[in-house]
């Protein structure tokens, strides 16, 4: 059976667990060859063990997509090992704690950052030139609701993921005529183990957390990881073949209103 993404080299960062390491093994399913990247060595071997069992090839390189190095050693895998690339999830980020902007450290605010905003720089910068000369080629950069709207007490991620899309429009302007698109997702909550400082730290209760949180969402609940990777493989999708600068809301409606 031929599926969406058969013979096509998908490269993930932050493969290692929640959306990253759930979207590797779709892209498996699908017929995918995947570069894996994650800066925790025993969950990425596990996600490319996972993978692999699925019918995968695979190849992995662990490290901090803070470090332009690991990018390009990224790329270069995917070319020594399969010859081309075809698709990038740039999908590894951290958020700081849940704080007014003066009480984040300065050391973690440059950490977010040089992660969640530089990591894309970096990743973009080695990606593009190969998908170019290709004539080929689709990114999605995971940036976050946050990154369209402000986020009270998430200053400093709110502002590394505005950046992040930032980046992802004016590249898409960048590489349209070189057949490359590159657009962003934006999730609000979703169930994955980023999230769970919101409850496990709130003076509140993990309940009341939860409770306070779904309230801002019309929705009323958080999405399941399913959802966000689902919209993750339609986005990268051979199908979806006119979107490109766009930045998709996958939110529960939370920024609509
Ligand atoms: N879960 C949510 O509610 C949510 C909402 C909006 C956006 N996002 C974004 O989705 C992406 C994935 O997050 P998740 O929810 O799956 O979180 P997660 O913490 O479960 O997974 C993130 C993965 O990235 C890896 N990682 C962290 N720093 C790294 C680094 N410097 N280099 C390489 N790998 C690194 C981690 O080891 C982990 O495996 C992030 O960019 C996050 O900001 C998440």
């Amino acid at each position: 059976m031929t599926h969406r993404y058969t013979g096509l080299t998908v490269l993930i960062t932050g493969a290692g667990r929640g959306f990253g390491a759930l979207a590797a093994t779709r892209f498996a399913t699908e017929g995918a060859h995947l570069v894996l990247n994650d800066v925790d060595a025993d969950n990425l071997a596990a996600t490319a063990t996972a993978c692999t069992q699925i019918g995968a090839q695979v190849v992995t390189a662990s490290g901090d997509v803070g470090d332009e190095a690991v990018h390009q050693n990224l790329v270069g895998l995917a070319m020594d090992k399969f010859g081309r690339l075809d698709r990038a999830l740039n999908n590894a980020g951290i958020a700081h704690k849940i704080q007014r902007l003066a009480d984040v450290s300065s050391q973690e605010a440059a950490d977010v950052i040089r992660i969640d905003l530089l990591g894309v720089f970096f990743a973009l910068k080695h990606q593009l030139p190969v998908m170019a000369q290709q004539g080929a080629g689709a990114i999605l950069n995971v940036a976050s609701v946050a990154g369209l709207v402000g986020a009270p007490m998430m200053a400093v991620y709110s502002a590394a993921k505005h950046g992040v899309i930032g980046l992802t429009k004016s590249v898409a302007g960048e590489y349209a005529s070189k057949g490359v698109r590159i657009n962003a997702i934006c999730p609000s909550f979703a169930d994955t183990q980023m999230v769970q400082p919101f409850f496990t730290e709130s003076k509140h209760g993990a309940e009341t957390a939860l409770a306070r949180l779904t309230a801002i969402v019309p929705l009323r609940r958080m999405a399941t990881q399913d959802e966000i990777v689902e919209a993750m493989l339609w986005m990268l999708s051979p199908a979806n073949s006119f979107m490109t600068g766009h930045a998709l809301a996958v939110d529960g409606g939370l920024s609509a209103l």
